[in-house]
């Protein structure tokens, strides 16, 4: 059966609007040592399976360990090596979305459609590599390889001339993974690699693993990729078979062991992607840990691959720093709280239990226990917010204190306010939502509400159970509530009368 270029297409969305933006960082390239000339390489990033183990709706290189797609794990990494114009990730099953979540980092697509296996992948992709002299093959669903490993996987290929250059490793539990067959003991040449499925019991108990990442050397890869057949248990064209292929074709097949076992393991189910968020997220806080942060009980806590934290923090057990937060130096974050995307400055408590998400909390602020801080929320330097206060686009002074059962939503508060027990901002009238401004140094009771659009001028004062619906002028006190009645003697005549 020949196999046709089907359903070819790439682009590449930085170079298509004009821009080269994030395509290149020169930062990040290592220097090259090689003294022959370098060959020409790409990196082809198979991503276009479905993940069926999984059981999910979601593409399976969009799951995340350590908060971030499996997929942007491999680009990044991939990254390191090449620049990402010569990255070609190959989307498929839900392509759009894969392609959407990874877009930013300019790499170029190939559409693989439909997806009949890793080696279909890799013919997809033809037209697209044929420029280049060499492609090193990463699977989207392993996302703890490191650039080292690419480049030695490449050095090795190049160095001993190979057409197929296979990244093996040794596992204890090799269960799942293509075996490695070599040609004899201690040669580094393979004859073939086998497939779980279709090994016999004495190939099952072989324990060096397809790692499912290779180099290829394009002519021969290019000139005998057709010969994949697809008479397996899947009815798959399987880019393992071309080891075979290859080898027939008396073209050289070479594997190297990974030193590191750890970087190849794959996620084909939620049980080996909750192993790999582990590992990730343990990397993270021993990371963090090295640059002078205290961690309690790191097992406990989630902190994903973006968060930055300074020296001298200390983060209590079952905490979640999340998305882009960053916490300056010397703060301290309690049990139980949950930040995410927000930036702390320095020396802030959290207190047990808040939550944060799209907040800007500045240095010396105290929140908690219980604050719910919510997009738009920005805590000026040594304010208080305290116990079961939400907050909403507000802007909060410095030293401004809300310390109980406080609602306040788009408002503008000044310096050295006092927000009493129980004050709610009324910002919504059910159609619109309205400004409260509350200017500096003012006290407002407890239990008021502020019904907006409304202004507080000035040092005003607010009555305790006011209900403010009109603007209170500087220094001025405002009363809005019924005048208390007391009827002497009432009580005890009623008891009387029962
Ligand atoms: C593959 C290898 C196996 C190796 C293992 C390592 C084959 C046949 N087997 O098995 O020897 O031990 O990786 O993890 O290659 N993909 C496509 N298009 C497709 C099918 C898959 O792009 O048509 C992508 C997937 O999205 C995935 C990667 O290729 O990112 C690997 O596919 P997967 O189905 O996970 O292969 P394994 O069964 O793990
Ligand atoms: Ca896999």
């Amino acid at each position: 059966m020949s196999c046709e270029y089907q359903g070819l297409q790439f682009d590449r969305p930085g170079l298509r609007n004009g821009t080269a933006q994030g395509i290149l960082n020169p930062m990040k390239q290592p220097p090259n040592r090689s003294a022959k000339p370098a060959a020409r390489t790409a990196i082809a990033i198979m991503a276009a399976g479905k993940g069926t183990r999984l059981k999910s709706k979601h593409p399976k290189v969009l799951h995340e360990v350590g908060g971030k797609p499996l997929l942007a794990h491999v680009i990044a990494a991939a990254q390191q090596v090449i620049p990402a114009k010569d990255i070609y990730v190959i989307v498929g099953h839900e392509a759009d979305r894969v392609r959407q979540a990874v877009q930013d980092a300019g790499v170029g697509f190939v559409l693989q459609e439909p997806q009949r296996g890793t080696g279909h992948a890799l013919m997809s992709a033809g037209k697209a590599l044929a420029d280049y002299d060499q492609v090193i093959v990463l699977s989207g669903d392993a996302p703890l390889i490191t650039p080292e490993t690419i480049q030695k996987l490449r050095d090795f290929h190049q160095h001993r001339k190979a057409a197929m250059t296979i990244l093996s490793a040794q596992l204890e539990s090799p269960t799942g993974y293509g075996r490695v067959i070599r040609k004899a003991a201690g040669s580094d040449e393979v004859r073939t690699i086998v497939e779980e499925k279709s090994c016999t019991p004495e190939q099952r108990k072989i324990r060096e693993i397809n790692s499912g990442f290779y180099a290829f050397s394009l002519k021969p890869l290019l000139a005998n990729i057709e010969r994949l057949k697809t008479n397996n248990p899947h009815g798959e064209y399987y880019l393992t078979d071309m080891a075979q292929v290859l080898r027939e074709a008396k073209e050289r097949v070479v594997a190297i062991k990974t030193g590191n076992a750890s970087e190849i393991l794959g996620s084909n189910t939620r049980a080996e992607l909750a192993d790999l968020d582990q590992k990730v997220r343990r990397n993270k806080c021993l990371k963090l840990m090295a640059e002078g942060v205290t961690i309690f009980y790191p097992e406990s806590c989630v902190i994903d691959a973006e968060v930055e934290v300074e020296p001298d923090t200390v983060i209590e057990p079952f905490v979640q720093l999340l998305g882009h937060t960053r916490i300056g130096a010397d703060c301290r974050i309690r049990s139980y709280s949950v930040i995410h995307n927000s930036q702390i400055g320095e020396s802030v408590l959290v207190r047990p239990g808040c939550v944060l998400d799209d907040a800007r909390v500045a240095s010396g602020a105290v929140l908690g226990p219980y604050s719910h801080l919510r997009p738009g929320s920005e805590i000026g330097e040594g304010a208080h917010v305290g116990n079961f206060v939400e907050t909403k686009k507000v802007r909060l002074g410095k030293r401004s204190k809300a310390n109980h059962l406080t609602y306040l939503g788009d408002a503008e508060i000044g310096e050295d306010v006092n927000i009493g027990a129980g004050t709610i901002t009324c910002n919504y009238d059910g159609v619109h939502k309205h400004k409260t401004v509350i200017q500096d140094g003012v006290f407002v009771g407890s239990d008021s509400t502020l019904v907006a659009p409304v202004k507080l001028g000035k040092g005003a004062y607010v009555g305790a159970a006011s209900c403010i619906t009109d603007d209170v002028p500087e220094n001025s006190l405002a009363l809005g509530r019924a005048k208390q009645i007391v009827k002497e003697g009432w009580a005890k005549k009623k008891r009387e009368s029962r």
